[in-house]
């Protein structure tokens, strides 16, 4: 894998939701989902993102496409076209960067429209992105990327509920792979499948991934989904990132609080594991549209000190290389 190239910079990227209400519905406070996030996607890894339910993982994802218009921040893209700052573009100059970078969505049952047979949802992106393929053509390659993600071309005019779970993963698998993307954002593929057909799924992402070049970012809630998969991972927390390394650092030897604790909820095949003490937080994770000041973990950390109600963390790099925002520790 070539570390070096950079594929996507992330900087201080930030979703801040307006709530409305009161007498005049005007807006009264803000849902902060994701709020300040900086960091990079190189070229050919798996980046792991993980973190709690709410932690803001989603709208990341969404974010990084402009699915939703962020409220602050810079995209630079190295795109086949040249470098871009994806936040310059409206929807209409975004359009062919979005061939580019593909999303594929956690439910497989909602994500396909039920009216559309496996051909048409495979082809509609080809219809939008690439309107001088014959008809033909765009036969050959849905019959080729069907082959690809495991479904048989005696399947392609059947309808979405014909099919379990995993197979739906496959055809979003498939339909994400038609415009030859190079960065695919993979907002918890497998978290709706049987535990059985997570692995299936996740293996053939692996292989996807190796031959037709792709560069992944892939969120779940688990560390342990992402345990084979992720080159790198990212460790999310109340809209910011607490710690971001490779795989082998994060697991073997966590640094951020919030790492340690996530971690040893995690059961990991490991059995020596077992005897890992387990960190239990106190408390509930704070609300994004009331975050504590300072560091957005402080309420729960266990080694939290008055310092920490004062001054957002600063996420930076430590002599390993892995990135984190606490001062108060180090390698
Ligand atoms: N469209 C939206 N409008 C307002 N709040 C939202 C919206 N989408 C997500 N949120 C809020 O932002 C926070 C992060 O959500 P999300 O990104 O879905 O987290 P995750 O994917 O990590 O579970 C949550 O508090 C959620 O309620
Ligand atoms: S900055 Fe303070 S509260 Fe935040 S993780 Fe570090 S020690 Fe804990
Ligand atoms: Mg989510």
């Amino acid at each position: 894998m070539n570390k070096k190239k950079k594929i996507l910079e992330v900087k201080n990227l930030k979703m801040h939701f307006p709530i409305t209400g009161g007498l005049t519905n005007g807006v009264v406070g803000h849902v902060k989902a994701v709020d300040g996030l900086n960091f990079d996607i190189y070229e050919g890894e798996a980046l792991g993102m993980v973190g709690e339910s709410g932690c803001g993982k989603s709208t990341t994802g969404r974010c990084l496409i402009k699915l939703y218009e962020p409220t602050e921040g810079e995209l630079i893209f190295h795109s086949k076209r040249g470098k871009v700052d994806l936040m310059q573009l409206d929807r209409d100059s975004m359009r062919p960067y979005r061939s580019e970078i593909q999303m594929i969505f956690q439910d497989p049952y909602s994500s396909l429209n039920p009216r559309m047979t496996i051909r048409s949802i495979i082809e509609e992106p080809l219809l939008i992105h690439e309107p001088n393929m014959t008809a033909q053509e765009r036969n050959d390659k849905i019959l080729f990327l069907m082959e690809k993600v495991g479904l048989r071309k005696d399947q392609a005019d059947r309808y979405p509920h014909e099919f379990s779970g995993g197979q739906r993963q496959r055809i979003g698998i498939a339909r994400a792979l038609t415009t030859n993307p190079s960065l695919i954002i993979a907002d918890e593929p497998v978290s709706a499948l049987d535990v059985s057909v997570q692995a299936q799924v996740i293996n053939l992402m692996m292989d996807l991934q190796e031959e037709f070049n792709l560069t992944y970012l892939f969120i779940a809630h688990d560390l342990s989904v992402v345990e084979h998969i992720s080159t790198r991972i990212a460790v999310m927390y109340l809209g910011n990132i607490a710690e971001l390394g490779e795989s082998d650092q994060i697991y073997n030897q966590p640094t951020h609080p919030y790492t340690k604790a996530l971690l040893s909820a995690t059961p990991v095949a490991d059995p020596r594991a077992d005897k890992k003490e387990r960190i239990i937080l106190e408390g509930d994770v704070p609300s994004p549209t009331d975050k504590p000041s300072g560091c957005g973990f402080r309420t729960r950390c266990p080694i939290a000190q008055a310092s920490c109600a004062d001054e957002i963390p600063e996420f930076r790099t430590l002599e390993s290389g892995r990135e984190i925002a606490c001062p108060h520790v180090s390698d």
